[in-house]
Order: C-alpha cells, then sequence, then structure tokens
C-alpha cells in the first residue's frame, strides 16, 4: 500500500515507516545528502531525503517509489515533515531535458500543457476546477432539478451564425453546439426542471482573455417560471459553488494567493440593474462606444454591453450584479419580449465584481408561435431549420426559462487568474487546438 503525502504528513506518522509513490518535482543533490521533492498523484509534495549515492542518477520527473521513516523537521519545506529515505525504486529515469522550470513563456506553457499540468499553480486550478464542478451538480441535484445531456452535433445556430463551428456529418453538414438550450426546452415538457454540463463551442474570431473555442457549459431550464424565478436559482446557485469552494480549495486559493474576502460576502440577494439603468450609469460617467466606421459616440439605449461596458459598471461592486431587460434586439432569437414594454427582453446577464463581467445569460422565452417564427426571420435565419423546435410553441407551449453559466468564467472570477485559458487543463482557442 503507498501513501499520499497529504496523509504522511501528520504527528501519527512521526518515527514510522511508509511508502509513498511520485515523481522528482524539485532536487537538490549535496555532498552527503540529497533533498527530494517528491510529489504524489494529487499534487501534494514531501522532501524525501537519501544518503547522495543513493539518488545519483536521479532527474527531474522521474518516477519513483520511496520508503522510509517520517520525521518531524521545522526546515522541511511545505509542512516541517520529511521522509529519511531508506529504499529507492524508480519507475522511470527521465532525460535531463524536462521542458518546465522556473521560467518560461506562456506560449511554451501552453505548448507543453500535458506536462503544464504537474505544475503547482495548473494542480492548484485543476482541484479549485474540480470543486466548482461538483458543487454545481450537487446544488442541482439538492434542488430538485433533474440532469439530462444533450448532443453537441447539430443542425441549428442558438446563438446566432457568426461563431458557429461547421462540419462534415456523413453526407450533410452539421455544427458543434453552442448552447443545449433548445434540447432542454424540449425536454420540460415532460421531464420539469432539468440542468446540463456539456461542453459549447463558439467559433470565436476574438483573442481576448475571457473567449474559449470550447468551454464547459452549466445549462438549466424549467416550465412555470418567472424571470424573477431564474434570477432566484441563478444567485443561489453561484453563492452555494462560491462558498463551499473556497471552504474547500483555502490552501489551493491562498497558493494562487487569491484574497478571498470579497467571495465570502457572495451571498443572495444580488443587484438587480435595470439595462436602462445601466446605460444611464454609463452615460453619465461619459462611457463610449466605437462604431463602425471608428468613430466614437456616447453609449445609448439600445447598444448591448462590451466588455468595457461591464468592467465599468461592476469594477467597485463586489457581489455580482444582474443587468435585467436588455432590448431584444442585441439579443438572440428566443428571448421572450416583455409584453408590457416593446422591445425589450425578459432576460438577464449576471456580471462578475470587479470588471470580471458576465459569467450568465438567462431569462424567459418566447413562447408563442407567431412571434417566435417573426424573430427567427428577423435573425437572417431559416424557420425551416427549426421545425422541430417550433414543435414545441405547437404542442403544449407553457411560459418557461432558464440560463447558462459559463465555467471557465466562473473559475477566472473565482480564482483571479489573468488569462480564461489557465481555468481549463488543455484550453481550445482560435490559435490553439494542440495538445
Ligand atoms: O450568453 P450565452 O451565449 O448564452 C447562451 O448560450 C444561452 N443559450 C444559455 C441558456 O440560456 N441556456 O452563453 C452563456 C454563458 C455566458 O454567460 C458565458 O459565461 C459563457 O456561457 N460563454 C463563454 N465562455 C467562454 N468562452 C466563450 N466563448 C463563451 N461564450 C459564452
Ligand atoms: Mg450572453
Amino acid at each position: 500500500m503507498y501513501l499520499r503525502t497529504k496523509d504522511v504528513k501528520s504527528q501519527d506518522f512521526v518515527g514510522k515507516e511508509v511508502t509513498i509513490r511520485g515523481w522528482v518535482h524539485r532536487l537538490r543533490k549535496q555532498k552527503e545528502n540529497a533533498f527530494v521533492l517528491v510529489r504524489d498523484d494529487r499534487g501534494g509534495v514531501i522532501q524525501c531525503v537519501f544518503p547522495a549515492e543513493k539518488a545519483a542518477g536521479l532527474t527531474i520527473e522521474s518516477s519513483l517509489e520511496v520508503a522510509g521513516t517520517v520525521s518531524q523537521d521545522s526546515r522541511a519545506p511545505e509542512g516541517g515533515f520529511e521522509i529519511k529515505g531508506k529504499t529507492l525504486k524508480t519507475f522511470n529515469i527521465a532525460p535531463p531535458d524536462y521542458p518546465i522550470g522556473e521560467y518560461q513563456s506562456d506560449e511554451l506553457l501552453l505548448d507543453k500543457r500535458h506536462l503544464t499540468l504537474r505544475t503547482r499553480k495548473m494542480i492548484a486550478i485543476a482541484k479549485i476546477r474540480s470543486s466548482v464542478l461538483h458543487y454545481g451538480r450537487r446544488w442541482f441535484v439538492e434542488n430538485g432539478w433533474m440532469e439530462v445531456t444533450a448532443p453537441t452535433i447539430v443542425k441549428g445556430a442558438v446563438e446566432g451564425g457568426s461563431t458557429l463551428f461547421k462540419l462534415k456529418y456523413f453526407d450533410e453538414e452539421a455544427y458543434l453546439s453552442q448552447s443545449a438550450q433548445l434540447y432542454l426546452e424540449a425536454m420540460i415538457f415532460s421531464l420539469g426542471p432539468v440542468w446540463s454540463l456539456t461542453p459549447s463551442f463558439r467559433a470565436e474570431r476574438s483573442r481576448t482573455v475571457r473567449h474559449l473555442a470550447e468551454f464547459s457549459h452549466l445549462e438549466a431550464e424549467a416550465p412555470w417560471v418567472t424571470l424573477e424565478d431564474i434570477l432566484s436559482t441563478e444567485e443561489q446557485l453561484v453563492s452555494y459553488i462560491i462558498q463551499n469552494t473556497i471552504t474547500e480549495r483555502a490552501e489551493e486559493l491562498e497558493f494562487l494567493k487569491r484574497d478571498v474576502s470579497d467571495l465570502k460576502k457572495v451571498q443572495p440577494p444580488f443587484e438587480r440593474m435595470p439595462y436602462d439603468k445601466a446605460i444611464d450609469t454609463l452615460r453619465s460617467r461619459g462611457f463610449q462606444v466605437v462604431q463602425e466606421d471608428g468613430s466614437r459616440r456616447d453609449i445609448q439605449f439600445g447598444d448591448d454591453l462590451s466588455i468595457d461596458s461591464e468592467r465599468e459598471l461592476t469594477k467597485d461592486a463586489d457581489k455580482p450584479i444582474f443587468v435585467v431587460g436588455y432590448p431584444i434586439a442585441v439579443k438572440p432569437f428566443y428571448v421572450k419580449e416583455d409584453p408590457e414594454r416593446q422591445g425589450v427582453g425578459l432576460t438577464a446577464d449576471m456580471l462578475a465584481p470587479r470588471g470580471f463581467g458576465e459569467i450568465t445569460s438567462g431569462g424567459l422565452r418566447e413562447d408563442d408561435m407567431a412571434s417566435i417564427v417573426n424573430r427567427i426571420k428577423k435573425e437572417g435565419l431559416n424557420p425551416d431549420a427549426y421545425d422541430w423546435y417550433l414543435d414545441l410553441r405547437k404542442y403544449g407551449s407553457v411560459p418557461h426559462g432558464g440560463f447558462g453559466l459559463g465555467i471557465e468564467r466562473l473559475i477566472r472570477w473565482i480564482t483571479n487568474v489573468e488569462d480564461i485559458k489557465d481555468t481549463v487543463l488543455f484550453p481550445r482557442t482560435m490559435s490553439r487546438v494542440t495538445p
């Protein structure tokens, strides 16, 4: 039986013999002794001390099994415990050219991502990511939502044609899914409130720190809900994920130097800011938008919110803000129009604080057949491509709604890493499909 370093680092093991397995993370050879920092298969590390000749052939990332006695020594790095090595068995001696060291360009770290995963930073992020996914799932399960999955090879656009990945599907053309939403909408008629966690794909031409070509999409949909029901679900879900994750991953967040005092305040309710007020606020601060011809003008009602405007609105906030009631013209065809305000959608985006910006989009769906056909046409889409979706408006249509949460956007906010690429183990962007 081999143990993990985390278990070995305890008073109970002092003086006892243990066996651990792992890899050489750091190596310091002195005249008499070699100090081998061993990383186990969950990223934990412990110093193992060997007589120099025994460790002579070791190199960084060689894989090994160490048996020895645990001792406590305040000089030992990473918690003051070490193993006085007795036997050393190697599985593989790595050549001495291991490419990941202390100073590397971001590009090299991405090119060698399969190896970068062994760095402390990536291990910390991977663990935080695992908690985010775990608590996201758990919230839905505990609150009576049913888990479903939807296909990722599809025939129709959900979020507009410009970010579709085209694919040759036998003898016809298909796309990689941008969102499971339309399929979740089909499920609520027999399964009630449902949720899914599926990859979504966007052929984003922009290189930004918050866009990926493939991301993990946590989506939910339910019948007979109001916009307020949706917002309340979102704020509970996000608060639950954050509070549990910062408790479970306190060590990893500290390693990433993330001050979590703001995150501790993330509890419902989140502010609901009408879109009109968002525009007024931005105007009052002289906020401008760049037009197609490159000239600038003041932001006005009808404009979508850019990352810059989201940053401006949230820079002083310590909790997320919902911006509610965007114009339908800047939102997809399925957004329900407010029956009391023409041109305004019953829709909201959750903007993460301190400038992080949009992490969810959601709201009510247009449930009237004539209106949705109109909207599909207005968006320049072909209603024939949506025939199955339109059946949902034909047979027993009900008011319904839902939302989508970008897992990587949420992790970027929780970890405060600069680039969204670092929130996912193998990122996919416009310029990267390997490793
Ligand atoms: O705002 P979006 O495009 O909304 C939808 O797809 C809806 N159909 C979801 C629904 O109602 N079921 O995407 C939802 C969220 C965004 O708020 C953002 O967090 C994330 O998905 N997202 C991306 N994350 C990383 N890279 C991208 N390119 C993303 N595009 C959207
Ligand atoms: Mg959105």
